[in-house]
């Protein structure tokens, strides 16, 4: 059996890391959660004080000359089984999920700097195909070749309701609003930056899963992925 490059792109909160997860586990494929890599740079600047409060925006100067420093891997977590990122040697998975981290990952994304150092290595990560990576730009700049492309949407009050949720039973303390808020700006930012813009490509498969479960939405992708293999 041939195997094949699956980019799942779309706005945030849309459930592509979940499906992304579900066709790598039936495909016996690997699954890179490229927003990981962005979010694990924006702790990283958030914790070396490149982001301030009192700052506008990010130190970009600061920032980019400190990126060559800067390691990121995955290594499986035997508890749950997921691959967990770490940052310089440092597990940060959970730190990366918070709403500070989703507050300014969108401006340190913009920085063609630190997209060029991810995207190689996500490149890397998918050299032998056997890959689902979901994000923004996968199928439009990572993998433009990949053999199946999906674009995931759903209405924005949808999304930030699944996310609150999520944050929800982490134990952040948030209101939805705030949620709602954040998923707004982020895709506008993500989808209006220069370098590299959240945009569907021209052959990827739209899936608005608003009123879409989640089985239903598994299984029709899968029956998508399987026709390719
Ligand atoms: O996927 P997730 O919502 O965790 O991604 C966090 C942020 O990382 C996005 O809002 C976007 O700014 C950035 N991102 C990106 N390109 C990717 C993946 C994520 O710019 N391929």
């Amino acid at each position: 059996m041939s195997k094949i490059t699956i980019a799942i792109d779309g706005y945030s909160s849309t459930g592509k890391s979940t499906v992304a997860r579900q066709l790598a586990k039936a495909l016996d494929y690997i699954y890179v959660d490229s927003g990981a890599m962005y979010r694990a740079i924006t702790l990283f600047a958030l914790q070396n004080d490149l982001i301030g409060k009192e700052q506008e925006g990010v130190d970009k100067a600061g920032l980019i000359s400190l990126l060559p420093g800067i390691r990121l891997e995955f290594r499986k977590n035997h508890e749950t089984g997921k691959a967990d990122i770490w940052l310089n040697g440092e597990n940060v998975e959970q730190d990366i999920r918070k709403m500070e981290v989703s507050s300014f990952v969108s401006m340190v994304s913009a920085l063609p700097e630190v997209r060029k150092k991810l995207v190689e290595q996500q490149r890397l990560l998918g050299k032998d195909k056997g890959v689902v990576m979901d994000g923004r730009d996968i199928g439009t700049v990572v993998f433009p070749d990949a053999e199946l492309k999906l674009f995931m949407t759903a209405s924005p009050k949808i999304r930030a309701t699944r996310r609150y949720k999520e944050l929800l039973e982490k134990g952040e303390t948030i209101t939805y609003e705030e949620v709602l808020q954040n998923v707004e700006s982020r895709d506008l930012a993500d989808s209006t930056r220069k370098d590299s813009p959240l945009i569907k490509a021209d052959d990827a498969v739209e899936i608005d899963n608003s009123d879409m479960g989640e089985k239903e939405q598994f299984e029709r992708i899968l029956n998508h992925a399987r026709n390719l293999i």
